[in-house]
Formats: structure tokens, C-alpha cells, sequence
């Protein structure tokens, strides 16, 4: 044999080798990581399901009988097992409630409980789920603080913790969210300063606070917010604080309300802020007269 010839057998063979080892890794246990199932049977102690909508969750396994709520990897993982890819409980009538192993639903994308009536606090576990992209618990009862931990989630799209009684203050933390686009917070008791540290949100879009108790003054660096076209925080109270004169620089807003914020003092020019669609300003104590530029034509509201 010729050399090389030996070469390429040794080479097929050790392909074939790396192969078998391979799938050997990747063999379908057909089953649910373990670590998952005990966190859902947890999950479903810590919840009152009066309309019984969870009653499939004691038999068989998550993934492959079919438990209500729970969608599933189609594929199997590396390990060998199924994981648990959505939590889809919402609008189901539930209280009780969010149990801390949560956090042990490791590769989760979408954590779903909205429109319920869960309530206690947001567990820090579920800080752990690197993978989570949506985290819906709006609509619900939800109180105590809103963790730290739920500030670094490296894909998150969305958090939407609204119309809950979340109380304490924003944290900084938040700021490292550089994928989140919807910030929903409204409706909640929320208080303390705005964290200007939130101004470095890349992807941010929507930033709702209405209806919560925040004080101190609005960032003026959040006119550095690339992308933000929603800014609503009406129903707080800025201490007599004034307007940013900054925030005429928004040059993709479409909705700015600050409606009842006590806020005092001149305001800012919005006349070079192209598209503005509803700026709500009243129930203040603003002064001064109106800015001479004429608003954006887009204007529907004010
Ligand atoms: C929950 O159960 C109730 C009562 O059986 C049913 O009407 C409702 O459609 C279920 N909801 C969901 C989201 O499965
Ligand atoms: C899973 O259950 C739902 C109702 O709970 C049913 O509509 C659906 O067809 C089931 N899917 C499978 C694959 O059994
Ligand atoms: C929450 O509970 C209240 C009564 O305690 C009930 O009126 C309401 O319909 C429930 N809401 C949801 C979304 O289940
Ligand atoms: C939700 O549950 C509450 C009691 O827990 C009940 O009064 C209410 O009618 C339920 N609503 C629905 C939509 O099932
Ligand atoms: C969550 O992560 C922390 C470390 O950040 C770890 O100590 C804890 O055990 C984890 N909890 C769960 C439920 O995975
Ligand atoms: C978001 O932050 C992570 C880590 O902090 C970084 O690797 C990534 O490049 C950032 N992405 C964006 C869009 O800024
Ligand atoms: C938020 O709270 C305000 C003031 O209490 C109320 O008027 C409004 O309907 C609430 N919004 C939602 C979406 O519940
Ligand atoms: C807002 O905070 C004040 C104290 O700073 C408190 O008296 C009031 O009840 C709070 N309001 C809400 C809606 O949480
Ligand atoms: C702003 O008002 C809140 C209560 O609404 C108060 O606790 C805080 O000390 C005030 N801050 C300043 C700087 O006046
Ligand atoms: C608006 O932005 C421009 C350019 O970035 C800057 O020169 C100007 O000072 C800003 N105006 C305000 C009021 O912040
Ligand atoms: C607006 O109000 C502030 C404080 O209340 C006052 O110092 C200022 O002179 C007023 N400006 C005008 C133009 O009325």
C-alpha cells in the first residue's frame, strides 16, 4: 500500500470513530431532563389551578405526553435529553405562587403567566435563565421588589411585569438588558429615582412606567436611547422637577406622555422631533411660554 492510501484509511477510520462517539453523546433518552421535571412538579405544587387546566401534569413525561403549557425543544439536546423551550400558563385563572425552580428550566425561551392572579414575589432564580428571551408575568398580583438578578438576561426581547404591585425602586442592573426592546413596568408601585444608567439600553423601543411611584428627576440622558420611540410615565412625581431640555433631541419618538408627574418649569422645544404622534404634557406645573417651532405634522394628539 501506498502511503497516502494508509493515510486516507486511517483517516475514514478515525472519522467513523468521532461519529460513533458522536451519537453515542447525542443518544435520545426520550425523556425529559430530570433536573426539569422535578422543577415543574415544583412549580405546579406552589400554584392554585381552580379550572384544573394542569391536571395532565401528573402523568408521563413533560416533553413526550403532552403536559399542558409546556412546549418543548423539538430535537433533543447535546445531553441526550428534552428541554423545556416555553411555559405558556397564561390566561388561566391560576394564583398562588412563581416557585424558585423556575430557575432550573435551564434552556427556556418564553416564560408566559400573564393574565392570572399569581401572586408573592418574583423569585431571583429566575435570573438563572440565561436563555430567555420573553418574560410575561404581566397582569397579575404580583408584589415585593423586582430582583437584580432579572437584570442580565444576555437575549431578552421583552419584560413585561405590568399591571402587578411591584414595590422598590428600578434596578441598575437593568442596564445591562442590551437586547430588550419592550420595557413594560406600568401600573405598579414602583418608586425612587430612574436609574440614568437605563439611558444605555441599545435596543430599547418602548419604556413604560405610567402609573407607578417614581420620584426624583427625569435622566436627561435619555435622550441618548438610539431607538426609543415610546416614553410614557405619566402618574408619578418628579419633585418639581423640570423637563429635560435634552429630550428635544428624540429623534425617533412617536409618543411622549408626562402627564400628572409634577414637573415644573419651561418646555423643551419638541419641534425637531420629526414624527411625534401624542405628547400628553398636562397636569403639571409647567411655565414659561410654548416653544416657537411648529411640531411635527404627524402630530395627532396633544
Ligand atoms: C382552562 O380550563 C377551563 C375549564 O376547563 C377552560 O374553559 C379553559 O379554556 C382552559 N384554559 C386554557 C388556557 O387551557
Ligand atoms: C396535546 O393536548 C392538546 C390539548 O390539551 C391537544 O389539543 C393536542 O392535540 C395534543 N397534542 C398531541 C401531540 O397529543
Ligand atoms: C382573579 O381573582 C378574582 C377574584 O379573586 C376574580 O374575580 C378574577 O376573575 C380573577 N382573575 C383572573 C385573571 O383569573
Ligand atoms: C377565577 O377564579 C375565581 C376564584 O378563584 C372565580 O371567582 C372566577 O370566576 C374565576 N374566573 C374564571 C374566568 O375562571
Ligand atoms: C442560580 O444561580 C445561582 C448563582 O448565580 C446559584 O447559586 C443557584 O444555585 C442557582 N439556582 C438555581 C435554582 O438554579
Ligand atoms: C451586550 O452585552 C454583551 C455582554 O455584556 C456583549 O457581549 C454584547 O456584544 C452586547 N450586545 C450589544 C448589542 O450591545
Ligand atoms: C393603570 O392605572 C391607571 C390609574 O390607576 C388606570 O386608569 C389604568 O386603567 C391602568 N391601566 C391598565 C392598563 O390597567
Ligand atoms: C407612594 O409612596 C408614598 C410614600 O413615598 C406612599 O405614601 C404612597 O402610598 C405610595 N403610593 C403608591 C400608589 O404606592
Ligand atoms: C422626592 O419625593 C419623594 C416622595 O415623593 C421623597 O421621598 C424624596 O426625598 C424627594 N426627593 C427630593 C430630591 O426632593
Ligand atoms: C442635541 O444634540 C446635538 C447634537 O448631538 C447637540 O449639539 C445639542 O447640544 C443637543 N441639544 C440638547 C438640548 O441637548
Ligand atoms: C417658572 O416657575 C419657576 C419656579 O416656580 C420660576 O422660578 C420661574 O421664574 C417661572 N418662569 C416663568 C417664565 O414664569
Amino acid at each position: 500500500m501506498y502511503p497516502s492510501t494508509v493515510w486516507t484509511y486511517a483517516w475514514v477510520f478515525g472519522m467513523f470513530l468521532c461519529w460513533s462517539s458522536l451519537r453515542a453523546g447525542a443518544q435520545d433518552l426520550g425523556i425529559t431532563h430530570p433536573a426539569e421535571v422535578t422543577a415543574l412538579r415544583a412549580i405546579k405544587r406552589s400554584l392554585v389551578d381552580p379550572n384544573k387546566n394542569l391536571s395532565n401534569w401528573n402523568r408521563g413525561d413533560p416533553c413526550t405526553a403532552n403536559w399542558t403549557g409546556v412546549l418543548c425543544y423539538n430535537t433533543i439536546l447535546d445531553d441526550g435529553y428534552h428541554h423545556v423551550q416555553e411555559l405558556q400558563l397564561l390566561n388561566m385563572n391560576l394564583s398562588g405562587s412563581l416557585s424558585p425552580e423556575l430557575g432550573r428550566l435551564s434552556y427556556m425561551k418564553i416564560l408566559d403567566f400573564m393574565w392570572n392572579n399569581m401572586s408573592g414575589s418574583i423569585p431571583k432564580e429566575i435570573g438563572n435563565i440565561t436563555t430567555l428571551e420573553l418574560l410575561l408575568l404581566n397582569g397579575n398580583k404580583l408584589s415585593g421588589p423586582l430582583p437584580e438578578e432579572l437584570g442580565y438576561f444576555p437575549k431578552l426581547d421583552r419584560i413585561q411585569i405590568d399591571q402587578n404591585q411591584i414595590s422598590g425602586p428600578l434596578p441598575k442592573s437593568f442596564a445591562n438588558l442590551n437586547k430588550t426592546k419592550h420595557f413594560h413596568m406600568n401600573n405598579n408601585s414602583i418608586s425612587g429615582q430612574i436609574p440614568p444608567e437605563l439611558s444605555k439600553l441599545p435596543s430599547l423601543v418602548h419604556f413604560l412606567l405610567d402609573n407607578n411611584n417614581l420620584s426624583g428627576y427625569l435622566p436627561p440622558e435619555f435622550s441618548e436611547l438610539p431607538n426609543l420611540l415610546i416614553l410614557q410615565v405619566d402618574n408619578n412625581n418628579f419633585n418639581g422637577t423640570t423637563i429635560p431640555d435634552t429630550y428635544s433631541n428624540m429623534s425617533k419618538l412617536l409618543k411622549l406622555s408626562l402627564r400628572n408627574c409634577n414637573l415644573q418649569g419651561p418646555i423643551p422645544d419638541l419641534s425637531r422631533i420629526p414624527n411625534l404622534g401624542y405628547v400628553d404634557l398636562s397636569s403639571n406645573q409647567l411655565n414659561g411660554s410654548l416653544p416657537l417651532g411648529k411640531l411635527s405634522d404627524q402630530i395627532t394628539t396633544m
